[in-house]
């Protein structure tokens, strides 16, 4: 998977210039607020999701302006393709191929990527919600069929809730707790299985992964805790403790993905720059992942990822990713100086600019 080039028009601050990235690794520098992250936001949404700073399709779209579009050129499943997206105010519309589709969520799987942005570091920061989503994110990247059972059990999930806090009133309803259990075990028991299978997966590109950043300094293991071992079980013995508090304690929607640096745990005890190389290994195996099940190489989006990374840190992402098409930013054109082999841009009021002279292998 590679993109061979992305033109904006409308879109964020950006300019309607076509950007043309190589091969390898592309570091885009700029200063604050010139767009660097617009655009790796316009080439995230090729792959059939949200922006990934939780906006509104709107606020994509520049001020003044009534709708925005993106153009990607990119080879994959050895040919190249085109994929467009159409912002309005009120709707999404993606065409794959010059073919529209039913729905811009079908672009799901056609443009593998992974994006690492300084936000993300929540994911090891904060409560296991986050974790969970992660881990449903990437298996549903791989998996088509994931995210119906994903609905259906957080359908059935709030239908047992709300059943839970209405039984004081009608007690009579508790006739039919037994059957939103089944249904809540039969899917919950799916998605353990492929969450745990996933993390299973994960484990050696994992430690692969953040040894090389860490120069084998530090050893990485990930867990994923279940909060039952056999939920239907689980459910039937925790139902009073569910009646009284009003809601189901059990199931994935509790389990969490526990992150190990030799041997504690690194939301507690792990360093600033741990936490960032603990996140960007996490995504950069997600990534191995995804080239292992689809078999295309997924572009790497890496947000403002070497600050607060040490020396050996940087030239590790810089030059140890380029198997893969990188497209990294940061402001400061001298972060990107242990950079080998790859191309610069810099980023200016919505501008990109390719500079030559600073990478000789070019
Ligand atoms: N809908 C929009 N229309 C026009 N400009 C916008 C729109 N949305 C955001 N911007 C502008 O885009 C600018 C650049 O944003 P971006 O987040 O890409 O900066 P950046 O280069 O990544 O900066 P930093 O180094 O601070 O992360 C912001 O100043 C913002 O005002
Ligand atoms: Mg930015």
């Amino acid at each position: 998977m590679k993109v061979l080039s992305l033109k904006t028009e409308h879109f964020r601050n950006l300019s309607s210039d076509l950007f043309v990235p190589g091969e390898g690794v592309n570091v885009l520098y700029g200063e604050n607020a010139q767009g660097k992250t617009n655009l790796l936001e316009a080439l995230w949404l090729f792959t059939g999701g949200k922006s990934f700073r939780g906006v509104k399709d709107s606020e994509l779209i520049s001020y003044g302006e009534q709708e925005a579009s993106l153009i990607l050129h990119f080879y994959s499943e050895e040919r190249e393709q085109t994929a467009e997206i159409k912002i309005f105010k009120k709707k999404r519309q993606a065409f794959l191929n010059e073919i529209l589709l039913r729905s811009p969520g079908l672009l799901v799987g056609k443009i593998g990527a992974v994006i690492f942005s300084p936000e993300h570091i929540s994911l090891v920061r904060e409560g296991p919600n986050l974790r969970r989503n992660f881990l449903d994110a990437a298996i549903c990247q791989i998996r088509p069929g994931y995210v119906r059972i994903l609905n259906r059990y957080s359908r059935t999930l709030n239908q047992r809730n709300a059943l839970l806090k209405d039984s004081f009133r009608h007690p009579e309803l508790l006739d039919t707790i037994s059957i939103w259990d089944e249904r809540l075990s039969t899917d919950g028991e799916i998605i353990i299985k492929e969450r745990e299978s996933y993390v299973e997966s994960m484990k050696d590109p994992l430690s692969e992964i953040y040894e090389g950043l860490s120069s084998g300094k530090e050893f990485l293991k990930v867990q994923y805790k279940r909060s039952a071992e056999n939920l239907l079980e689980a459910l039937l013995k925790n139902r009073k403790q569910d009646l009284q508090v009003g809601y189901t304690t059990c199931g994935p929607h509790r389990d969490d993905l526990e992150i190990f640096l030799d041997g504690k745990n690194v939301r507690m005890f792990a360093s600033q720059g741990q936490k960032r190389s603990v996140v960007l290994s996490l995504k950069l195996a997600e990534a191995a992942l995804l080239k292992q099940y689809s078999g295309e190489k997924p572009i790497i989006l890496l947000d403002d990822v070497l600050s607060e990374l040490d020396h050996t840190r940087q030239e590790y992402l810089l030059n140890h990713l380029s198997d893969c098409q990188v497209i990294i930013t940061c402001c400061d054109p001298g972060q990107a100086k242990n950079l080998k082999n790859g191309f610069l841009f810099q980023v200016e009021n919505g501008i990109l600019e390719r500079k030559k002279a600073e990478c000789t292998s070019i």
